[in-house]
């Protein structure tokens, strides 16, 4: 595996590779890799000749008082775990290479980034919508994969190559978990031990709304029930929100509709948490 730090390096590396026929696939991360992480790499593998994965900590997707500077890091592991699991490059810029002195240009999508943690981190897709088009036009992947764990960022980089018109396959992976339901995330590693016993609350209150809908509850009801579960079975857990929305608009579900996604943020003592489920018919 080679790391490469440079733009300019990784295009002409991989603009020889695409003469020559081969298939990029492309890992976009912002490091500090856990098994989720690995099975985007694991599952993009498959369907492509030569594996890019980044690691770029984007300062733009953070708001002023988010965890930037002590957002987990290590290089070292990264790379070694990159390279076991099959990945061909590593692209780790610095700041400075992706947003030099004077850099100024924004994308934004308006409708999906609305609500969920769109409202709740004002700020923060316009930086991962900028980033992750900025990798897209310096790596050009023919597939770049991205995890249903964060569910809305999926739909958002959809609609982006959508409206953009990016030749570029957008694949979804299933969120991987701990063992006793924790989604993977670089943020658990904030969680103290009392904390990390509490954060078995976002996968079960999702499994309880699961089973409310399956109950045929009302989604007013269900959102009110699981409010109730989450404050009643822990105190220092404050919820960000809880949402049942339509997986494609990111509005208000209806009981109608095919894809219905549960979508939930807590903050559990400092540490913010999202889960969700995503319900097919
Ligand atoms: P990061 O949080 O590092 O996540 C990188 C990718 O790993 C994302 O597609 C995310 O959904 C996926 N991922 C994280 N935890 C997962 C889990 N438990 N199961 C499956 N996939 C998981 O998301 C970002 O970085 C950034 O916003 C980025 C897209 C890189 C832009 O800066």
């Amino acid at each position: 595996m080679q790391i490469i730090r440079e733009i300019s390096k990784i295009k002409s590396k991989l603009n020889e590779l695409k003469i020559d026929g081969k298939i990029i696939g492309f890992v976009p991360t912002m490091g500090y890799l856990h098994e989720g992480h690995l099975s985007l790499i694991k599952e993009i593998k498959n369907k492509v000749d030569i594996v890019v994965v980044s690691i770029f900590v984007n300062p733009k997707q953070f708001g002023v008082n988010e965890d930037l500077s002590s957002y987990p890091r290590d290089i070292e592991r990264d790379s070694k775990l990159a390279e076991s699991e099959g990945a061909d490059f590593l692209f780790y810029p610095t700041e400075e290479e992706m947003y030099p002195k004077g850099y100024q240009t924004s994308v934004i999508l308006t409708e999906l980034t609305s609500g969920l943690c769109g409202l709740k981190r004002p700020g923060h897709f316009k930086g991962v919508t900028t980033v992750v088009l900025k990798l897209f036009n310096i790596i050009k992947p023919d597939y770049a994969i991205f995890g249903l764990k964060d569910a809305q960022q999926v739909r958002v980089i959809e609609k982006m190559v959508e409206d953009l018109n990016l030749d570029i396959k957008v694949l979804r992976s299933e969120i991987v978990r701990e063992k006793d339901g924790l989604a993977k995330s670089s943020r658990n590693k904030y969680l103290t031990e009392e904390e990390r016993k509490n954060s078995l609350i976002l996968r079960k209150s999702l499994l309880y709304a699961k089973k409310l809908i399956e109950e045929k509850e009302e989604f007013d009801m269900i959102i009110k029930k699981v409010n109730r579960y989450i404050e009643a079975s822990c105190g220092s857990i404050k919820i960000d929100y809880f949402e049942i929305v339509n997986f494609k608009t990111l509005i208000k579900a209806e009981k109608k509709d095919s894809e219905i996604l549960l979508a939930l943020a807590v903050y559990i003592g400092h540490t913010r948490l999202i889960d969700n489920l995503l319900l097919n018919k």
